[in-house]
This record gives structure tokens, sequence and C-alpha cells, in this order.
């Protein structure tokens, strides 16, 4: 899941911005915000100071005695599990948290799940614009008249969604079970006969690239394609990937004007398709706008899924008796034990909304125009929700997670082709193996946005 950012592909003829849209004077530029910020509590390395200050931008924090040092910026936070310590911490003792930022005026980190859900269901108070990364877009960045739906506030966001909603209802997600189950047997066809693989590369990471193929109307092979290069715009912004990532972002740009100018000539069945006929406010979309659908979809649906596949079968691994008791009815205890792994991987860190008044939160004052960071794995973990919180639990149910978010215009549009896409991969996987073994260490990418694996090896046994 990204944002778009600074601009290097220009095009003629912008139009006037629709209301809720960015004034920005390029067109879409470069991607993938991933913002893994190496942001930082240098000045707050002393352990009896207790978590970070708010520096400048805020007052101390309660209860300093005892608590984690807190920095929910630093990308060495979540690697190996999600911060859950600091998590704990902060929603007991200050659940609207003024964290510093080094680059930045500081955001309000949000961990409890009332609050979580409270902000995603507010646009008109906690707006999208213009990110929902914790990093302002730099000056110059964006497109004038063009806002990709992530970043979009009610009406605006609600005209784009009906565009698209219906190519991602239960009833159409469920059209296309066979098809993704079908997909699963291919994928794990692929690495039979081998002792070991990585899970994440081999496995998790194939389903989300074809299905949006799929959904695109492209083959699949060029899905994986544009998945690698997403996964460039990803890495870490310096000076070694900048070259990298203006290439992998032009290949992008380049092939999706292709897939417009196919399906604008030869329309088909397909969800480019209807992109490029769709209107927004009676407003035709043009090739930046089908562009920024673009990045979105392969986007918003690819590290996500995978990482929520490669979360999820470290913690079986880590929790072997809840493995073999998934494995006891497979096809009976999927349903919840993939709610479960949602909840307890979390694969999207975090979201950013921004105030668009002076208003307050559990009782905090906010200014206009305040970062406030909305922290699913903790919302996740909320002992005033979930009962043993802290326990994975395959069975449990109810399972009112918000790993897609907290319930408000933007809850995840792909939920339920996530979980069916999970759903087929996982049957696939562990009813050919159910002797599947971590072979190795996993390794971890370097973001604090979205979570999970970067690989894991496993041992394929029957
Ligand atoms: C495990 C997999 C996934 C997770 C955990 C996930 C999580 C999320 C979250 C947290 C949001 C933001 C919600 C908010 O701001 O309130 C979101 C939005 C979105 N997701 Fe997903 N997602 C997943 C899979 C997918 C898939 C497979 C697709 C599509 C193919 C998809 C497409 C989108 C889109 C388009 C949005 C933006 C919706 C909007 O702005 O209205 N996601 N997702």
């Amino acid at each position: 899941m990204t944002a778009v950012e600074p601009g290097e592909l220009r095009r003629s003829g912008d139009r006037p911005a629709r209301s809720g849209q960015a004034g920005h004077t390029d067109p879409p530029a470069g991607v993938g915000a991933r913002h893994e910020q190496q942001g930082n509590c240098d000045d707050r390395t002393d352990p009896e100071r207790g978590p970070c200050p708010a520096g400048a931008a805020g007052p101390p924090v309660a209860s300093p005695a005892m608590a984690p040092r807190i920095d929910l910026l630093d990308p060495a936070s979540f690697r190996g599990g999600q911060p859950h310590d600091q998590f704990a911490w902060l929603r007991e003792h200050d659940p609207v948290h003024r964290h510093a930022e080094p680059d930045g005026p500081g955001f309000w980190a949000v961990t409890r799940y009332e609050d979580v859900r409270l902000v995603g269901r507010e646009p008109t108070r906690f707006s999208s614009h213009p990110t929902i990364m914790i990093d302002d877009p730099p000056p110059g960045s964006g497109s004038e008249g063009h806002t990709m739906m992530l970043m979009a506030d009610p009406p605006l966001h609600t005209a784009m969604r009906r565009l698209v909603s219906r190519s991602f209802t239960p009833r159409a997600a469920t059209a296309l079970r066979p098809r993704v189950a079908e997909l699963a047997r291919q994928i794990v066809d692929a690495v039979d006969g081998r002792d070991t693989c990585d899970l994440v590369a081999d496995l998790a990471g194939e389903m989300p690239s074809f299905v949006i193929a799929e959904l695109l109307g492209i083959p699949l092979e060029d899905g994986r394609r544009l998945y690698a290069c997403t996964e460039a715009l990803h890495s870490v912004r310096d000076a070694s990937s900048r070259a990298a990532q203006a290439a992998a972002y032009r290949e992008m740009f380049t092939y999706s004007r292709q897939v417009w100018e196919r399906k604008s000539a030869e329309p088909g069945d397909d969800l480019s398709s209807l992109l490029i006929a769709g209107a927004i406010d009676g407003v035709p979309q043009d090739e930046i706008d089908f562009f920024l659908w673009f990045l979105l979809l392969i986007d918003a649906g690819g590290d996500t899924t995978r990482n929520l596949v490669g979360g999820g079968m470290l913690a079986l691994f880590e929790h072997p008796e809840q493995l073999a008791w998934l494995l006891e009815d497979l096809d009976g205890r999927l349903g919840t034990a993939v709610e479960e792994l949602l909840r307890w991987v979390s694969p999207v860190i975090h979201m950013r909304r921004t105030t668009t008044t002076a208003t307050e939160l559990r009782g905090t004052a906010l200014q206009a125009g305040d970062k406030v960071v909305v922290y699913y794995g903790a919302a996740n973990r909320d002992p005033e929700v979930f009962a043993d919180a802290e326990q994975l639990l395959l069975d449990r149910d109810p399972n009112p997670h918000v790993a897609f978010g907290g319930g408000g215009p933007h809850i995840c549009l792909g939920a339920h082709l996530a979980r069916i896409e999970i759903e087929c991969l996982l049957r696939e996987l562990l009813g050919r193996y159910p002797g599947l073994r971590q072979a190795g260490e996993p390794t971890w990418p370097s973001s604090n946005f979205i979570y999970g694996p970067r690989t894991l090896p496993v041992r394929l046994a029957g």
C-alpha cells in the first residue's frame, strides 16, 4: 500500500481539482511513499526517562516508571514482531500519545480500539487528505485534479468508491473463488518436488500478484513483474535505491498507459475496462486517473495479503498446538483461523488522518492540521475488546478485529477477496503439506507501515 509522491512524469492538459482533491501542480509522480522513516528517539535513549517525550511538540507522558522506550517510527521496532510492549504501555497510560518526528511536527499515536474505530469513522474531523502516510508529501508532488481514492474524503471518495465497489462485493469475491483456488493449486504445484522454499516469495507473494492481474485483465506474468516494481518502490529511500525506484515507477506508468490504450480500443470484461469507461461526478477518467487506480489496486492488495500469509504461518510455527488444532479439521476451522491470523498479524501497521479543525480525542486537545496515526496492531490486542488478547486462539469467535480498518468509508475494499485468497492458499498448502515446517530464520523489511516477514524458509513435508 502506497501513497503518491513526487513527480517525474508529466502530462499535458491538467484539469481543475474537484472538491476534496489535492491542489498540486504536477501529475502523479513517484509512488511508494512507504516511509520507512528511520525516525528514532536518539534524544530519548535514557531508560530512566521512559517513553519518548513529545519534544517541543507535546506534554510529558504519564507514569514513565517501567515504561518501554516508545519509538513507532523506527523500522527496527517492527522487526521480528510488532512492538506490543510499547502498544500495551501506550494503551494503558497514554492512549493519545504525542510522538516526536525527527523531520516533521510530530503526530498523535492512537492505540485503543475504540479510538482507532472513531478516527476511521469520522472523515469530516479526521481527513485522509493530503496523505495517509506519516510523512507529508514533498512540496510539488501529486497531480492537479487527480487523487488516489485512499487519500480522498467524502463526497469525492464516495463517488470514486462507487465506481469500483461492485467488483469487490462479497458476491463478486465468491464468484472468483474457483479461479483463486485454481491459482492456489498452480502456485503450490510450482514448488512441488522441492525440499525447501521461501514461503513469502515462492508462495504467499504469488497469489496477490496473480489475482490482481486476473482482475485487471492482464497476463499473470505481468502481474508478477508489476508487483516486483511496487517492491522496488517500497524500499527505503536512499541514494542507492533512488534510480531503481525511478525506473520502477516509469515501468509501471508505461505499462499502465499501454493497458489504457489497449483496453480503450478493445474493452474487455475486466476492471481495467470498467475504470477506463468510468466517470466520477460526470468527469471521465483519464490515463492519470487510471494510473492511480492501477497503482492503488496492485499495491493495496499485494504485500498486505502476502504478509498475512507469511506472518500467519510464522505465528502457526510459533504456536504448534494451534497449528495441530487447525490441521485436525482444515476445512471446518480455516474460517475462524484466518480472522485470528488477521488480528494477530495486522499487516497494515498504521494509517494517518489529519484533523480538519481543532478538536479533542479522549480528552486530549488536538489542533487543526494535526497528524493522527491509528495503530491497528495495538487496537487488535486491546484487552477491553479481546479476552486473552495476547493469546493466539484460532477458534476466537466473534473476532471484531480492525486489520482491514476501523470500519469507516475507507475500510478495505478488497477484504472479501483477501480472505478468499488467504483461505485458498492456506488450504492448498497445508492440505498438501501438513508437515510444513520452518527451515530457518525469517528476515524482515525495513518498514514502519506494513508488517510481516520478507523471507521465511520452509521445509515442504507431507
Ligand atoms: C490481508 C490483506 C489486506 C489487509 C490487511 C488490508 C488492509 C487495509 C487497510 C487497513 C485499509 C485502510 C482502511 C482505512 O483507512 O480505514 C485498506 C484499504 C484498501 N484496501 Fe486493503 N487490505 C488487504 C487486502 C486488500 C486486497 C486484496 C485489495 C484489492 C485487491 C485491497 C484493496 C484496498 C483498497 C483499494 C483500499 C482503499 C479503500 C478506500 O480508500 O476506500 N486490500 N486495506
